[in-house]
């Protein structure tokens, strides 16, 4: 686990930012990518947008969502919305699964998992995962004490989770640990004061507490803002 300290969110973006662009120029055939939910990431999808398209093969690039909230595409709290404001729409990105938040969540959570398995295995291999981290130690929609948490065999799952960093009672669409740790690459953005105690926890931490500490793979690398690393040793 790598972990790269920036001076804000700005630059946490750029340097995700970066990477895709430098992962996916390197890599062959389709590069499948699953994008994170929550505000973090949206920087990074205006300055990939902003990049235009030819900064990066868009055709072989195929999106996929770590995690889902069990909205509507079109409602303020969907992650594929946010998405498809901040970089499909200004890219004209077609190539994508998405988490069907509207349905039926066991329904649309076995569906996803039989796209992810067709088009990257099983268990799935992605080619980059962007990862965020809540102010609760949960990634994608790993959240603690939730039954997802400890999945062994599902890829994606309808996880039912009862947290105010989640608006209290609801159910998520999640990608599950098996699928996360089998990527190629990982890259957590995490930025804001309000993630410091638990990033120290996480990071510095006794390993197995925290969901977050439940991703490692051949290249999972942190880049951390410095109000969020404030109280790193
Ligand atoms: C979600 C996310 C979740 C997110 C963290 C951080 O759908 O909520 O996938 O895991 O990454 O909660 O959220 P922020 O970036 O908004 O702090």
């Amino acid at each position: 686990m790598k972990i790269d300290r920036f001076a804000d969110l700005e630059a946490v973006s750029r340097a995700g930012a970066e990477d895709f662009v430098q992962l996916a120029r390197a890599s062959q055939g389709t590069f499948n990518v699953a994008l994170s939910g929550g505000s973090t990431p949206k920087r990074m999808h205006e300055l990939l947008a902003a990049m235009g398209r030819d900064a990066l093969p868009w055709d072989r690039v195929v999106l996929w969502w770590g995690d889902e909230r069990t909205v509507p595409p079109d409602h303020p709290d969907s992650n594929f919305g946010m998405a498809k404001r901040t970089l499909m729409d200004p890219l004209g990105l077609t190539r994508f699964h998405r988490m069907e938040g509207e349905r039926d969540p066991a329904a649309a959570a076995s569906d996803y998992e039989a796209q992810l398995v067709a088009a990257c295995g099983a268990p799935p291999v992605l080619d980059l995962v962007f990862l965020g981290m809540g102010p609760d130690g949960h990634t994608a929609s790993l959240f603690p004490g939730s039954p997802a948490v400890g999945e062994k065999q599902r890829f994606v799952v309808a996880n039912p989770v009862d947290s105010p960093v989640a608006k209290g009672k609801t159910t998520r669409l999640t990608m599950t640990a098996p699928v996360l740790c089998a990527a190629r690459h990982v890259r957590f953005l995490v930025a804001g004061a309000d993630k410091a105690k638990v990033l120290k926890a996480v990071l510095e931490g006794p390993r197995g507490r925290y969901l977050s500490q439940l991703v490692d793979g051949p290249d999972v690398r942190w880049y951390v803002d410095a109000a969020a690393a404030k109280e790193l040793s």
